[in-house]
């Protein structure tokens, strides 16, 4: 059976990428994975303290909730991240635990020296977005940052789910087929891994 880890990036506990997340997740559940669910803003994480203890072993030396998150991250099959657009990166919750996987980046680059571009993913990642502008570029910005987030965790973009023209909470609800497409993602996705 295909594990799944699905992160809530957003503060908002039933916005417009939380409710996106769950038809995916459902969809995944429907295909046969086992899915635990993340919700970012319910963790003590601090941001990355640059100190760079992770330079002996890769492990990061702040004791808080990012080890669990990681730990389940790196057992499991695919991740599913869901991220509102916040000033065209992800939101400030998910930033907190991408830039905490620096550890990581320093254990693959420094201390395995694994030359860059040259590893084999293990595992696969799809992203799902939400912006209320409708700019082309608007997903230019986070779509760089997800991809070297997935390079450090062994992971290549399965797929990304963007979002255009939601504002509001509750937005998403006024497109039924955003979430159809959310839910067939995530079924796809997880008989993908
Ligand atoms: C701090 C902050 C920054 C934002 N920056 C952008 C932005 O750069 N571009 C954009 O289109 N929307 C921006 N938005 C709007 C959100 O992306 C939008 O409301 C989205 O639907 C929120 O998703 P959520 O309901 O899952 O939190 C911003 C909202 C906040 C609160």
């Amino acid at each position: 059976m295909a594990q799944i880890v699905a992160i809530y990036g957003s503060p908002r506990r039933r916005g417009n990428t939380a409710t996106l997340l769950k038809h995916a997740v459902k969809g995944a559940a429907d295909a046969g994975a086992q899915v635990d669910e993340i919700i970012l803003r319910d963790l003590k994480m601090s941001p990355c303290l640059e100190i760079y203890a992770c330079k002996k072993e890769g492990k990061c030396a702040i004791k808080d909730d990012f080890h669990n998150v990681v730990n389940q991250i790196l057992s499991a099959d695919g991740l599913i991240l869901a991220s509102p657009i916040f000033f065209y990166t992800v939101s400030a919750h998910t930033k907190i635990l991408m830039d905490r996987c620096q550890s990581l980046w320093v254990k693959k680059y420094w201390i395995d020296k694994v030359p860059f571009g040259q590893w084999e993913p293990k595992r696969k990642g799809l992203f799902i977005s939400a912006g209320a502008t409708k700019g082309k570029k608007l997903f230019n910005g986070v779509l760089l940052t997800v991809k070297y987030f997935f390079d450090v965790l062994d992971m290549e973009l399965f797929g990304s789910l963007l979002y255009r023209g939601l504002e509001f909470e509750e937005d998403v609800l006024t497109h039924p087929e955003y979430l159809e497409e959310a839910y067939e993602a995530g079924k796809r996705f997880a008989k993908a891994l």
